[in-house]
């Protein structure tokens, strides 16, 4: 399969190894710097587009990929606030997009668990709980996506609303109804979820460490090879199963 990619950092070069490796060939990367006419012609040479670049750059590459007809598996984080509207855009345009903010398969398996285990745990008297992520000092933005979607998805599974900040608030206390998801940046560690469960009687730590970044650049290009098919904008953890299937 013919893979072009946008952005050619720390995720893009681990995405050309694994692609390579699985028998595809990446035509090329998509520079800040890459003038019109390029970006076109890499894009209509392939089969599949995967983006691990910067947040500011994903609305036109979305459009790109619109106007080409071209699948787009997207990897890049930050632009969360933005995602309704893009997801309508390419939904309007007929088009195939699949975005995760963490696509390591063995994250999105931990997501699933630390949310059914935190949320039945904070039904019982006494239990607290927080997230606290660490990433390299260069990642761009924080708290890290994936923290979000595990924060975001424990919080629509409990039956007494609580919201994550990232801070206590100064000289205040910590709200019940409020929970920590609390960002560290340290030298170059790959990315370390960690659920915390505080209980009267127990205390629970779930923790998920990626080892490189090979394991994200694994599963955005298992997605890539199943996206051509499928038209719509998907989540990862909508898809995981047919991917892993296919
Ligand atoms: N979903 C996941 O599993 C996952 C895993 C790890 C990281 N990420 C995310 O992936 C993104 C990239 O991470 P990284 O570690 O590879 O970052 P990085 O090493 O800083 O690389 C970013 C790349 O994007 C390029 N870029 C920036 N703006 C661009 C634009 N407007 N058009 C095209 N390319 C542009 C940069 O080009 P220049 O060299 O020209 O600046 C650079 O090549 C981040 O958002 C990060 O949070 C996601």
């Amino acid at each position: 399969m013919r893979i072009t990619l946008i952005g050619y950092g720390r995720m893009g070069q681990a995405v050309e190894r694994v692609a390579t490796a699985r028998g595809h060939t990446v035509l090329g990367a998509i520079r800040r710097d890459t003038p019109p006419t390029e970006r076109l012609a890499l894009v209509r040479e392939a089969k599949v587009l995967i983006d691990f670049s910067h947040a500011s750059a994903v609305p036109d590459t979305v459009e790109l990929a619109l106007q080409t007809q071209r699948p787009l598996v997207i990897g890049t984080t930050g632009w969360d606030s933005q995602r309704e509207t893009l997801a309508q855009q390419v939904l309007q345009a007929g088009g195939s997009v699949l975005y995760a903010p963490n696509f390591s398969i063995a994250v999105q398996r931990f997501i699933h668990y630390a949310v059914a285990l935190a949320s039945e745990l904070l039904r019982l008297e006494g239990w607290d709980v927080a997230i606290e992520e660490i990433h390299h000092r260069g990642k761009a933005d924080a708290p890290s996506g994936t923290a979000r979607q595990l924060a975001e998805r424990l919080q629509a599974q409990l039956t007494t609303p609580r919201t994550w900040v990232p801070a206590p608030p100064a000289q205040a206390r910590l709200p019940k109804e409020q929970f920590i998801l609390s960002t560290i940046r340290l030298g170059s560690e790959f990315g370390t979820h960690r659920l915390l469960l505080d209980g009267p009687y127990d205390w629970i730590e779930l923790t998920h460490r990626a080892k490189s970044r090979d394991g994200f650049a694994y599963g955005a290009v298992r997605c890539a090879e199943w996206l051509p098919q499928h038209t719509g904008f998907w989540s990862l953890e909508q898809v995981l199963d047919r991917v892993l299937q296919s």
